[in-house]
């Protein structure tokens, strides 16, 4: 079997985890083969991950032809003319979330995120999205999504259960919560197309739609969305700076607080809710409540190991969970996070997908349908009423 050479955009968080996943790939053959960045710590990170080949820009990678597959991991603008050039330059496509976003134009008032309407950027968005989409499909290449939540085990055993049972899914809470992000762009609208909501309830959102689309093919059922409300909010703004202590993020024009409420065609619900202002470690969570009982996918934190440990100093080289202010006290330890959470099996089935020519389970209508509802939530926020799909 032929390997899958993939070419890595981009050598920060995201493409740590990404690595991670790709040295564990089995059963299939896959490398990557080069990774393009324009930070000059690429070359350390090729080094420690042994790349062979660094680029500076995708321009450089696109040209090489021995490149299957583009996996880009880059802040969120550079998502969908990434996505185009290296789809119509004949390669598949991993993109991380979110697929896209709006993040200005020409002529917009600055801030976006502060002084653009967000009915005008759902107008917009769903204009470039479809646009996107459409030269996407022309291409014939494939678009995997990696929305690594469809693939982590607690909603792959959900998804399971829900085929086998059949049952309906009658009302669903998702949550990712945190005490804020570590990257600059997160702050910005421009760079991340939102806040908390875009950037972190993207990960429920779409295990929510996926779960319901799950129980419709089930089913034999069609089901979408029927209407979105929503309220956000930027609570750091009234902090002090004692009180911003262990609160990471100082959003610049985007929201750190997101509740959305979805209204299903089948006239079942589900409530998404993303906060960058929530201690005590990363929040991954999906309850499902069915005419059969109730699923609850606790990604974390979770009580695989509970420690309770009282020196931070003897702790210093040990990993607890992601965004944990202290080791000490009471701890819920996230096993195998790499797993727990999916990116393991995300990429060991994108590898699948490539070597076999099968379609990735999060797709482009997944990755569409999600910032569908989220520009549908900011544009409800803002006026506080119903948005209809
Ligand atoms: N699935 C998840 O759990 C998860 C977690 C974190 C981030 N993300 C997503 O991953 C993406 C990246 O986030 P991150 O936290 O890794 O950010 P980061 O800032 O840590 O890394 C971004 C990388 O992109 C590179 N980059 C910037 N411009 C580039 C360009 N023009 N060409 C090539 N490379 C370029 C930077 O050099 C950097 O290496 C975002 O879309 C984010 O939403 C997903």
């Amino acid at each position: 079997m032929k390997t899958v050479r993939v070419g890595l955009v981009g050598c920060g968080f995201v493409s740590e985890l990404h690595m991670h996943a790709y040295r564990r790939v089995y059963g299939v053959a896959a490398s990557v083969a080069a990774v393009v960045s324009p930070d000059e710590r690429v070359v350390d990170y090729a080094k420690r991950h042994h790349i062979p080949k660094v680029y500076g820009h995708i321009r450089e990678l696109l040209a090489d032809p021995d490149i299957d597959v583009i996996d880009i991991c880059t802040p969120a603008v550079l998502h969908a003319p990434m996505i185009i050039e290296a789809m119509e330059s004949g390669r598949h496509v991993i993109c991380e979330k979110p697929f896209t976003g709006y993040f200005g134009r020409p002529g917009d008032p600055a801030p976006v995120g502060q002084k653009l309407s967000k009915a005008l950027m759902y107008e917009r968005v769903m204009e470039e999205m479809s646009e996107t989409s459409r030269r996407m499909a022309a291409s014939g290449q494939l678009f995997m999504y990696a929305e690594n939540w469809v693939y982590a085990p607690a909603i792959a055993k959900s998804a399971e259960i829900l085929r086998k049972t059949k049952d309906k899914i009658l009302f669903m809470k998702g949550e990712e919560s945190h005490s804020g992000s570590h990257a600059d762009h997160a702050a910005r609208w421009d760079m991340s197309g939102g806040g908390a909501l875009i950037r972190q309830g993207c990960h429920p959102l779409s295990a929510v739609l996926y779960l319901k689309q799950v129980e419709a093919k089930a089913r034999g059922e069609t089901i979408g969305i029927a209407d979105v409300t929503a309220d956000v909010g930027t609570l750091g703004d009234t902090l002090s700076p004692q009180d911003h202590q262990y609160i990471l993020s100082h959003p610049l024009d985007v929201e750190d607080w997101a509740m959305m409420n979805l209204s299903f065609t089948d006239g079942t619900k589900s409530t998404v809710f993303a906060g960058d202002m929530i201690l005590g470690g990363v929040r991954n969570l999906v309850e499902t409540y069915t005419t059969g009982g109730i699923l609850n996918a606790n990604m974390c934190p979770n009580t695989g190991m509970v420690t309770y440990l009282t020196d931070e100093e003897k702790l210093s080289d040990v990993y607890i969970t992601e965004k944990v202010d202290r080791k000490t006290g009471w701890q819920f330890v996230c096993l195998e996070e790499e797993w727990t959470r999916g990116y393991i099996q995300e990429i060991q089935h994108f590898m699948e997908c490539v070597a076999h020519g099968r379609q990735p389970l999060a797709d482009v209508d997944l990755a569409f349908a999600t910032i569908q509802a989220i520009y549908a939530a900011y544009w409800s926020a803002e006026e506080g009423r119903r948005i209809r799909l």
